[in-house]
């Protein structure tokens, strides 16, 4: 079907987020299948654009991120087309002039292989369909799928709002494949805010396909892929019903515990900076003191993400006299929010 048709000769560009997970993904199984279930909210000015334009006949990837060349990447995207070859047959007789920008500084301490590979699979998804390759129903899953088997997370990038990745007891359209979107969620949970507290822009010592490749005899995997199960199955409702409580315990418990696998981990990991602790610390004070919903979490990596929902911005404030400001010249804040989800760029 998609052998006789022409590719357009048409610049295909999108605009996508990073997430940041609520229940995390950590340990997988062979060909990006997660080892347990994953829910995500996309945040909205943090993001990457790419744009991609084929070349029909040609071979490889010339790509520039920021404008210049980035080799690493550009060989990590070749592989990525190759392993798409039987889903995608036309890639195989195509060279690919891909540009990549990202709103957001390297050293933020933003994963941006989400944002990444969830644009560009969005410009491949968006051929496909050019292509006849797949329907306008399809689009959305399609494109989840494509973008988790360049990185496991982006699969949720490509919605707005929550997603939830994985095959979850009682969700019955989850999927190992693609991310679902969580819809008909509690007016309260439709604003959210993640106040990013950068305490560090080191690059990771330990990547995360490191850290997945840890749990494969980790002595808690069972244990740790059965909660997120619960947790993941629990969320859909926590979101409809505005349990606002039950929220911040799962982020709380999931940012801490993802830390705690990692330091539980042969050989142990441990990605946290004293400052990291320090801020957890406060924004328990704050909870106590205030009684104020804020939640809290941790990749992969030192920062902080302070999660809440826009009726409480105004009180966040005090937080960062009151609570933060001792803190501050050790730190960099970045605001972050949820939103729409990705955005298509061209229209030519
Ligand atoms: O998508 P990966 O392979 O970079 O793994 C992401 C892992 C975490 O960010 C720690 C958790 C998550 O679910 O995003």
């Amino acid at each position: 079907m998609t052998r006789n048709k022409n590719i357009p000769d048409k610049k295909y560009s999108w605009r996508c987020s990073p997430n940041i997970a609520i229940v995390k993904y950590w340990g997988k199984l062979g060909g990006q299948i997660p080892a347990s279930p994953s829910v995500s909210i996309t945040l909205s000015e943090s993001n990457t654009e790419t744009s991609v334009r084929w070349l029909p006949g040609e071979q490889g990837v010339d790509f520039l991120f920021e404008g210049k060349p980035a080799p690493l990447f550009a060989q990590r995207i070749e592989k990525y087309f190759e392993a798409l070859y039987p889903t995608l047959p036309w890639l195989s007789i195509h060279g690919a002039v891909i540009r990549s920008t990202n709103s957001f500084p390297h050293s933020a301490g933003i994963a941006s292989s989400a944002s990444a590979f969830g644009a560009l699979a969005l410009c491949l998804t968006e051929t496909h369909l050019d292509m006849g390759g797949v329907t306008p129903e399809e689009f959305m899953p399609f494109a989840s799928n494509l973008a988790r088997l360049g990185s496991g997370s982006a699969a949720r990038s490509v919605f707005g709002g929550f997603s939830l990745w994985g095959s979850t007891p009682g969700i019955s359209d989850s999927s190992d494949l693609y991310a679902i979107p969580i819809n008909n969620i509690h007016p309260v949970f439709t604003r959210m805010h993640d106040l990013i507290v950068v305490v560090s822009d080191q690059k990771k010592s330990v990547s995360s396909s490191r850290g997945h490749d840890l749990m494969n005899r980790h002595p808690f995997a069972a244990e740790r892929y059965h909660l997120a199960r619960e947790r993941v199955a629990a969320i859909p409702a926590i979101l409809r019903s505005g349990d606002m409580d039950a929220f911040c315990r799962i982020t709380i418990a999931e940012g801490l515990g993802l830390h705690g696998l990692m330091l539980t981990s042969d050989p142990p990991v441990n990605l946290l900076h004293p400052l990291s602790v320090e801020i957890t610390r406060l924004a328990e004070r704050f909870r106590a003191e205030t009684g104020l919903p804020l939640a809290y979490t941790l990749d992969a990596g030192p920062n902080v993400h302070l999660i809440y929902p826009d009726e409480m911005a105004d009180a966040m404030n005090g937080f960062l006299e009151n609570y933060l400001n001792p803190l501050s010249s050790h730190v960099r804040l970045i605001h972050d929010r949820s939103g729409i989800g990705p955005q298509r760029m061209s229209f030519q």
